[in-house]
């Protein structure tokens, strides 16, 4: 038995703890929390360079020591909304044991341009509201040191009705991973 069939039955338990988390709200914390490291994320993951890269990126080497976490960016700051993309990302319990060769460096390249925009129209979706949530200040109270064509940019954006702006990852593309061509 290869370790991958080993691994593999080791999931269903992920999907498990995630539906029993999903039976009590107040009592998942904890397992909300336990879900929500780089570690959690990286279990099946494993050996895809997705860590790497963000350490590679400004959001895991830059001056302030600082390096976001995946959930920081890919899940929402709501508590409700958080507790529901949870739900939704154990779709990718059964994605785990069903797509084959799923935890290649191979098949994240060859599926990269599909599962960025399956990425991006999610974070799309709740208007970059985790980018929102460390840069607080980009629309207004802007900070001296932005750069002033940022600063353009950005306030010709929030000129605009709140239906005609862009979201952040309309105009930024691959603050983290490579993004595919
Ligand atoms: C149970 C295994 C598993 C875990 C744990 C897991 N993923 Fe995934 N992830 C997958 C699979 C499988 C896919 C591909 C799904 C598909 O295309 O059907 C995927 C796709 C993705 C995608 C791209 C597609 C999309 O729907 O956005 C992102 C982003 C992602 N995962 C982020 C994360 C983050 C962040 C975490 C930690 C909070 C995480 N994953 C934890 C299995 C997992
Ligand atoms: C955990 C907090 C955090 C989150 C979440 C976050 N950022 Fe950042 N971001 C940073 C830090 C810290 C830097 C580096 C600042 C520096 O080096 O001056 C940075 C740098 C940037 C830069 C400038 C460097 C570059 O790569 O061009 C852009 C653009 C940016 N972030 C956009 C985004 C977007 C878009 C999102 C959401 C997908 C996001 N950030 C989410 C903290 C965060
Ligand atoms: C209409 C397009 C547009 C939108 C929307 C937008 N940005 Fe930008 N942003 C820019 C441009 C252009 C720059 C300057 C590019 C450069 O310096 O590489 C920039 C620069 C930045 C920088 C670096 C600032 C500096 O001084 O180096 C950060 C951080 C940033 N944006 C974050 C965000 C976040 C977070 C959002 C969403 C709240 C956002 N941006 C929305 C176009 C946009
Ligand atoms: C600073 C924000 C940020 C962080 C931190 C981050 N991501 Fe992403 N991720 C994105 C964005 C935005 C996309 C959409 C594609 C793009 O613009 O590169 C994406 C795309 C993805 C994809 C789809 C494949 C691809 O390369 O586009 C996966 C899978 C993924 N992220 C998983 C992770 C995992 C796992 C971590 C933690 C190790 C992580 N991300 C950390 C912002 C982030």
């Amino acid at each position: 038995m290869s370790l991958r069939n080993l691994i593999k039955p080791g999931m269903g338990l992920v999907a498990v703890g995630l539906v029993i988390g999903a039976l009590g709200f107040w009592g998942t914390q904890n397992i909300l929390h336990a879900t929500s490291s780089d570690a959690f994320c990286m279990t099946c993951h494993a050996q895809h360079s997705l860590k790497d890269e963000v350490m590679a990126s400004a959001h895991g080497n830059n001056a302030m020591g600082i390096v976001a976490q995946c959930q920081d960016c890919h899940l929402p700051p709501g508590q409700i909304d958080y507790l529901v993309k949870k739900i939704i990302v154990s779709k990718d319990v059964i994605g785990y044991l069903t797509i084959d060769g799923f935890e290649t460096q191979e098949w994240l390249e060859e599926n990269r341009k599909e599962q960025a925009e399956l990425a991006r129209d999610y974070i799309r979706s709740i208007d970059s509201a985790s980018c929102q949530s460390c840069h607080t200040n980009i629309y207004e109270n802007q900070p001296e040191a932005m750069k002033k064509m940022a600063k353009r940019m950005h306030a010709k954006n929030f000129e605009k009705a709140p239906e005609d702006r862009k979201t952040c990852i309309d105009c930024h593309k691959g603050v983290a991973h490579p993004y595919p061509r």
